[in-house]
């Protein structure tokens, strides 16, 4: 039975990952902070799929926290054929007024914690020559987004290193999907402090997760080196960048993300 790695377990897109794997008949290791979440999650998941689920607790956004979870997969003799990179967070606002550790925990744990275990499983997994890996990143990842400035670009960040990696493995027969989900059902917003009237006026109806999920297996299963879910108004935001002058662009995004507060 195949094991597969997910971080940012506890919740939203994570947590809808993890069920459908175990549907799928994956062993599991959940990977995030809320241990009673995790512990849960993996009890409902064992007896109703018959998988073994294990749990690392762990706050990715620690420095060499992805090779701590490394090194307890080693210790525990597991190995992992799928690895799915999902925690992560966004913060709303001006970015010069938004808390400085803030921006930087997002950086530790949207972009490094990613390299660190994307360089650490791809040892095995290119020795074996098989294995895939799942990065998250968001339709946010193909325009600056104002007011969402450093989670857009630790998501550009996720998309350009996801499809290198997509390049430079795929004749191992190593898949590597950037999953760019657009609005999901899920704590993002609420974590990332979205203001009242972003909430309400952006219109766009929020995609459940699990939809996600299964549009992302399907992607994966194809060998396709990324993935714009959640229909074809998420299409045309992640297409429309590539047509417009880029001032233009990053001004009309200003306009759409300015919350009626300010
Ligand atoms: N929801 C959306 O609209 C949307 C759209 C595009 C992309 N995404 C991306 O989808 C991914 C999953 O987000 P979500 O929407 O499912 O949000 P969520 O419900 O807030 O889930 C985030 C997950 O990440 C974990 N996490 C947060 N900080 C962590 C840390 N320091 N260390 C370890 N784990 C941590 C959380 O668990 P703990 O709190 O227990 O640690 C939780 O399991 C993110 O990368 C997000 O950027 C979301």
């Amino acid at each position: 039975m195949p094991t597969a790695l997910i971080t940012g377990a506890s919740g939203g897109i994570g947590a809808a990952f993890a069920a459908e794997l175990a549907k799928r008949q994956h062993n599991l290791i959940l990977v995030a902070r809320s241990e009673d979440k995790l512990q849960q999650l993996a009890a409902t998941l064992q007896q109703q799929f018959k998988v073994r689920v294990e749990v690392i607790v762990q706050d990715l956004s620690a420095p060499g926290a992805g090779t701590a979870v490394f090194d307890t997969v080693v210790k525990k003799g597991w190995r992992v054929d799928l690895l799915v990179n999902n925690a992560g967070f966004g913060d709303y606002g001006v970015f010069a007024d938004r808390p400085l550790a803030k921006q930087l925990t997002m950086v530790q744990l949207n972009i490094v914690a990613l390299v660190e275990l994307s360089h650490l499983f791809l040892q095995g997994m290119r020795q074996r020559k098989s294995g895939s890996i799942i990065n998250v990143a968001s339709i946010a990842a193909f325009q600056p987004m104002p007011y969402l400035s450093m989670y857009a670009a630790t998501k550009a960040f996720v998309l350009s290193f996801s499809e290198a990696l997509w390049a430079e493995n795929k004749d191992l027969g190593i898949g590597v999907l950037c999953l760019c989900p657009g609005p999901t059902e899920s704590e993002f917003f609420a974590v990332a402090e979205f203001p009242q009237s972003m909430a309400s006026s952006s219109g766009q109806k929020l995609v459940p997760a699990a939809e996600v999920v299964r549009d992302a297996l399907k992607a994966l299963d194809k060998n396709e080196s990324n993935v714009v879910t959640g229909g074809i108004p998420n299409q045309i935001i992640a297409n429309m960048p590539r047509l417009m002058p880029r001032e233009l662009l990053v001004k009309s995004v200003e306009k759409v993300f300015r919350a009626k507060e300010e």
